[in-house]
């Protein structure tokens, strides 16, 4: 079974596609670490060095640096692991500069070929897969048995990653923040390949009022009983 989740950032998506994969023992694929993985191989991996990406690339350069960045992607206990050569990358993917760079690379065909032929071949080694990022239902898994978009108001979303942030020790006001997440999702919706919108057949779920532990129980429901929603238009719930 395939459960594909899009939306924008802030929205729960990392925190509740975690939970609701380890509750049903699917594999939990995480496809923005992967966009994010690549923005830091081309800075910082040997290989990437330092080269900056153009504006505008070409295409068979940007393939090239992707073949030179040691990336290799791989599932363990249902988790996705990402390794730069032998460096196993975690942390040094979180911060926000990184989400922005990831924002600006993700809109590179190249990349996102690259990525979706290894999205998909991971999924393939599961059993069943929860899938979350921007075009899992669009794009990826256009198949999937369940699709959902995730969501919640700006506010709301920018003080959720404001307050992540916060515990690792990074301060941004919550007005700076907003500022940024507003940018990110313009940019990710508005780019010309795969930009991030509901699939065909989601599902569209708020989050602004919605605790966790709701959503991943909404979410359980559809996964349980899929056949049972609307596959012919956006749904809200
Ligand atoms: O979900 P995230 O914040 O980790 O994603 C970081 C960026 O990666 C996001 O701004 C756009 C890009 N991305 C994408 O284009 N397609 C995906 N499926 C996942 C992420």
């Amino acid at each position: 079974m395939i459960i594909a989740i899009d939306g924008p950032a802030g929205a729960g998506k990392s925190t509740v596609c975690k939970i609701l994969a380890h509750r049903l023992g699917f594999v939990y694929l995480d496809t923005g670490a992967m966009y994010r993985a690549v923005a830091w191989a081309f800075k910082e991996c040997p290989g990437g060095d330092g080269r900056q990406i153009e504006a505008d690339p070409d295409q068979n350069q940007v393939m090239e640096m992707l073949a030179q960045t040691p990336l290799i992607f791989s599932l363990k206990q249902n988790r996705l692991e990402i390794y730069c050569g032998d460096r196993l990358l975690s942390e040094e993917l979180r911060g926000p500069q990184i989400s922005e760079a990831a924002s600006r690379i993700s809109r590179l065909p190249a990349v996102r070929q690259f990525l979706v032929g290894w999205q998909r071949k991971l999924a393939e080694q599961g059993t069943s897969v929860v899938a979350e990022g921007r075009d899992t239902a669009t794009v990826v898994f256009p198949e999937a048995d369940l699709k959902v978009y995730l969501t919640a108001d700006l506010r709301t979303r920018a003080a959720r990653r404001s307050a992540e942030y916060d515990e690792k020790g990074v301060k941004v006001p919550l007005g700076e923040m907003q500022k940024r997440i507003q940018q990110r999702d313009e940019a990710d919706s508005k780019r010309d390949h795969s930009p991030m919108r509901p699939a065909e057949g989601a599902i569209l779920l708020d989050t602004s009022h919605l605790e966790i532990e709701d959503v991943v129980d909404r979410l359980r429901g559809l996964a349980q009983n899929p056949a049972g929603t609307d596959s012919t238009a956006h749904k809200e719930l």
